[in-house]
């Protein structure tokens, strides 16, 4: 019997720690949806339960300036500009014992940018595109479209070889293989849509062709002919000298004989002493 009261104790503390929807408050509004501004309010309706103060929580973050020792059962949070970052689940939570909290949602449109606005490829090679989202809530879905003289034309994946498209909410990449300068070159469009709408942005891919990659390359070889041709002319008109030089250096060795020479009759004097 102790048992089943302890095991059903626990079960009810679980369930009041994972509750952040308390029948005991009411909130206003109930959500936020796509405004610029909102007053979040949470109204404590159940006074049996003591509470020593209040604070909001912002995406699992205690907003420290909301903090309140008073024992209000009325709370409220001022947004006076909502955007991407601000959106998010808001929390109010009374401190009573247990500690009491409800959740109010405040939904903007989702922020959609491309990761770098002018990407590039190399011809036969593949062109990679990202876009990425930040916000509540993250999109759901994900379109890449290419402008084609003023329009849009809706990419498909894998329907060939040429796109793939993989997405994550809060990411999307277009990969597009065996690039070509004829057809490939252009403006792509990545579009993130949640329950609220549609945000666009758009990158530039450039395509380049096998030879330009090369140019770097054919640029150090040109370079070390040159060099090696330089060298060779200017030794070429230097042989006069050389000789000279060659005279100078044929009687080195015999000078370091002579001495080692001299050495030699030192220690075999040193040997018969
Ligand atoms: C909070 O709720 C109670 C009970 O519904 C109501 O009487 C009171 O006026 C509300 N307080 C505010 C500030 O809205
Ligand atoms: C696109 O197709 C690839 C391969 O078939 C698949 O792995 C990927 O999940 C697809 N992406 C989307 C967004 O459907
Ligand atoms: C994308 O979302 C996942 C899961 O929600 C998260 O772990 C990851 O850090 C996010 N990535 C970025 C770049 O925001």
């Amino acid at each position: 019997m102790k048992l089943l009261w302890a095991v059903s104790a626990l079960l009810l503390s679980c369930w009041r720690a994972n509750a952040s929807t308390d029948p005991n408050i009411i909130t206003e509004p109930p959500e936020v949806t796509n405004q610029t501004s909102a007053i979040l309010s949470c109204n404590l309706t159940e006074p049996s339960l003591p509470s020593k103060g209040s604070h909001w929580v912002h995406n699992g973050k205690v907003l420290e300036e909301s903090k309140s020792n008073e024992a209000h059962s009325y709370t409220v949070l001022r947004l006076d500009k909502i955007t991407h970052s601000s959106g998010g689940k808001y929390e109010c939570v009374f401190l009573t014992d247990p500690e009491a909290k409800q959740t109010i949602e405040v939904k903007t449109l989702p922020h959609v940018a491309a990761y770098k606005h002018s990407e590039h490829g190399n011809e036969k090679d593949k062109g990679v595109m990202v876009c990425v989202s930040h916000g509540y809530p993250l999109p759901t879905n994900w379109n890449w479209h290419k402008e084609e003289d003023g329009v849009q034309v809706p990419i498909f994946n894998g329907t060939s070889d040429k796109y793939e498209i993989r997405s994550t909410p809060n990411k999307t990449t277009l990969t597009i293989n065996d690039l070509s300068i004829e057809n490939d070159i252009g403006d792509y469009i990545c579009a993130g849509t949640n329950e609220l709408g549609t945000t666009t942005d758009k990158i530039h891919l450039r395509v380049r062709s096998r030879l330009a990659a090369l140019w770097p390359f054919l640029g150090i070889v040109a370079e070390v002919i040159i060099l090696v041709t330089i060298i060779f002319i200017y030794e070429k008109r230097r042989k006069p000298d050389e000789i000279n030089d060659d005279d100078d250096s044929g009687s080195a060795p015999l000078k370091s004989n002579s001495t080692a020479n001299h050495k030699d009759k030192n220690v075999r004097q040193r040997n018969s002493n």
